[in-house]
């Protein structure tokens, strides 16, 4: 066994274990050096040895590359290998990949079943394999469950509507905002009225257009800084991708993101824990309708250079 410690970050292992120990069983094929982002192998007397002193970032790529299972990582086998990392199923092909991407569907109508505890841990899971800046797995969820609790954030919604149609209709805030030289927010959020004005109507109606009658939330955030933003979109996609193998619906609801934002009450009731930022909301449910055909797109705008 070739004991390697990685110099500056073996406090970051456990026990003063070294973090990453290579087997005698190495073969030398350098996959390792060729997959790690971070350069921490290379290859001497055709047998890999850590020779870069970058931080680890967990990501797993060697422990999953290596054909003889010839290292160990003591912040990643918690368990076995085999748990830790079962082997790599068949692939979907591209037909069906593609096919899954365009199924699925915003959902606007929801009905009134809940979703088990179990599904959502499902679709959460789903959200923890997804990328992440750095592989910093920083994601957290947030669950409203009942529809009586989500009911209470949308009346929240509709209050800062209502808030910000005044302030759209009042000339001494239009005033101001030209003067601040924010005329041109001001102009398109003006011109956008029309859809808090239709959210407040209906919802006064009992119309839900805005959250979709929907009985859960999954709130995504984080509380650092790298990709924040990216990180929770990610995971927020592959959770809307996986949802209808559960007979699930997901809508990712942007006005919630932007109340939560605006509203201090709205963020009060979310209660997100300290330091953290909501990136992305989905309204989760079983769909109502079943749609019978895909959707059209307009052509993708490439640009290819070179
Ligand atoms: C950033 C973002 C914000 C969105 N906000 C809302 C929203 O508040 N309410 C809603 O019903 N749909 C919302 N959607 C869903 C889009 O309107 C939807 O993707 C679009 O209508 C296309 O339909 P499809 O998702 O079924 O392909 C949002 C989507 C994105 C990416
Ligand atoms: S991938 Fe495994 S066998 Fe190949 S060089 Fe690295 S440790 Fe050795
Ligand atoms: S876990 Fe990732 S970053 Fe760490 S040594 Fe292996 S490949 Fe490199």
């Amino acid at each position: 066994m070739r004991n390697i410690f990685l110099k500056g970050i073996n406090t970051q292992s456990m026990n003063s274990q070294p973090l990453i120990e290579i087997l005698e069983s190495c073969i030398g094929c350098n996959k390792c050096v060729e997959v790690c982002p971070r350069y921490l192998f290379s290859i001497e007397n055709k047998k890999a040895v850590i020779t870069n002193f970058d931080p680890c970032h967990d990501c797993g790529h060697c422990l999953a590359i290596c054909p003889v299972d010839a290292i160990i990582h003591h912040r990643m086998i918690m368990n076995t290998l085999e748990e830790d990392f079962p082997p790599v199923g068949k692939s979907l092909s591209y037909d069906q990949v593609l096919e899954t991407i365009r199924q699925r569907r915003s959902i606007r109508l929801f009905t009134d079943k809940i979703v088990s505890d179990e599904d959502i841990s499902k679709l959460i899971e789903l959200g923890r394999y997804a990328p992440s800046g750095h592989n910093h797995c920083r994601v957290s969820y947030t669950v409203i469950n009942g529809r009586k609790e989500v009911e209470h954030i949308l009346e929240n919604m509709i209050q800062l509507f209502k808030k910000m149609k005044k302030q759209l209709n009042s000339k001494i805030i239009s005033f101001f905002a030209i003067l601040a030289g924010k005329g041109k927010f001001f102009a398109q959020a003006r011109r956008n009225l029309y859809r808090l004005e239709s959210h407040i109507y209906h919802w006064e109606k009992g119309i839900d257009k805005v959250l979709h009658y929907s009985s859960t939330l999954i709130l995504i955030h984080v509380d650092r800084t790298g990709s924040p933003i990216e990180d929770c979109n990610i995971a927020a996609q592959n959770i809307m991708l996986g949802a209808p193998t559960l007979g699930l619906g997901a809508t990712y609801i942007g006005y919630l993101l932007k109340s939560w934002e605006n509203s201090e009450k709205i963020r009060e009731i979310i209660g997100l824990p300290d330091g953290h930022t909501l990136y992305a909301c989905l309204a989760i449910g079983y769909p109502k309708n079943k749609f019978r055909r895909l959707v059209p797109r307009p052509e993708s705008r490439v640009t290819v250079r070179g």
